[in-house]
């Protein structure tokens, strides 16, 4: 299937790569509006594809069935719309769109021409995301208690989305999916402007029926961070982005455990912390943006909506939307 991408800035080469690297997909074009982009791309990729600056030139090709975009957020819609409407699939960065109602009506596009979008929430693909979900469905960890993320480090502070548009929609589309879809019925964000239009330091709490999550999302920390904190109520899973792939997950034996029968005396403490083994399990090393080509190249294939496609996007969305609309209120 020939996919042609747009955009080949910071993110696009790595896109590229992987959408070269699969079998079932062919990197017909890369298109970025700027030629020094285009020159980088023809020193990797000479021959194997072709360069276009003009995206609209693109999609008046019938051999080519999708169309990859990774340009800007603020850019995505047009260029999602003139794909739908060329009667091409979608694979799109995240997040999906800049508003809910720019996503809105690309979902009923899509819907009405039998077309996939399949937006890039890239951390649902990854094998350490995917191993945490195996731990809550099997009841390893028990019931949720909270979740906690932090995804901070020192820029690049962009200009057209805040660092919670930008990072925390990867600690919102983990939780989705860890959750199956619940929605949060608290919302609340503050965050700090100073270098940018929109935020570059953001603190967003969410409250869900049975659980809690509070996600950091900064361009301005003296640190790199990506961690993840699951907490059940029998253990507790730290994932860590940042060490070797065979060490991001670690898993504690750690909790409260609730004291009961004739041995707990009056005014004793009716709950005892628990403190066991700790382990790392064994986690296939896989790419989680390779893996999550292969999944759009899936659902086009079976004609199968993504599981990361614009139902889950647009609840993402809203919750951004909601927490961007009431900042600091
Ligand atoms: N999945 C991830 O982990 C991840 C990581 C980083 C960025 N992203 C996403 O990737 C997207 C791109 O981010 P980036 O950091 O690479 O941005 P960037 O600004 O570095 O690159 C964007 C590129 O798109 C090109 N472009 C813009 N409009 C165009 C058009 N109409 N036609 C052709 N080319 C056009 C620009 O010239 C530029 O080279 C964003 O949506 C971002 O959120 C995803």
């Amino acid at each position: 299937m020939n996919v042609a991408l747009i955009g080949y800035g910071y993110w696009g080469p790595n896109v590229a790569k992987n959408i070269y690297a699969n079998k079932q997909l062919k990197l017909h074009t890369i298109c970025d509006l700027k030629e020094s982009r285009l020159e980088k791309a023809k020193n990797l990729y000479v021959e194997h594809s072709n360069y276009e600056v003009d995206y609209k030139k693109l999609l008046a090709k019938p051999e080519i069935q999708a169309i990859a975009v990774a340009v800007e957020t603020s850019a995505h819609f047009q260029i999602v719309k003139d794909a739908l409407n060329a009667g091409k699939h979608v694979y799109v960065e995240k997040p999906f769109t800049a508003t809910v109602k720019e996503a809105e009506e690309l979902t009923a596009l899509a819907s009405s021409k039998g077309l996939i979008i399949h937006v890039d929430h890239i951390m649902m693909y990854h094998p350490c995301i995917q191993k945490i979900r195996e731990l809550i469905t099997s009841g390893d960890l028990g019931e949720l208690l909270y979740i906690e993320a932090m995804r901070m480090n020192l820029g690049q502070i962009k200009k057209d989305v805040s660092a919670m548009a930008d990072l925390a929609v990867h600690d919102l589309s983990i939780i989705d999916y860890l959750s199956d879809g619940k929605e949060p019925f608290y919302i609340k964000a503050v965050g700090e402007k100073k270098y940018n239009p929109k935020e570059s330091l953001t603190f967003l709490m969410l409250r869900y029926h049975d659980f809690i999550a509070h996600i950091q999302s900064s361009w301005i920390s003296p640190l790199k961070e990506r961690k993840l904190i699951v907490a059940g109520t029998k253990k507790m899973v730290v994932f860590d982005d940042i060490k070797p792939s065979t060490e991001k997950l670690t898993i504690y034996d750690k909790g409260v455990d609730v004291l009961a029968g004739s041995d707990v005396e009056y005014e004793d403490y009716a709950v005892k912390t628990r403190v066991g083994d700790i382990w790392i399990p064994y986690i296939p090393e896989q790419d989680a943006l390779y893996n999550s080509l292969e999944h759009f190249a899936n659902c086009i294939r079976t004609n199968k909506q993504s599981d990361s496609g614009p139902e889950q996007a647009i609840r993402v969305l809203k919750i951004l939307e909601h927490a961007d609309n009431t900042m600091n209120a």
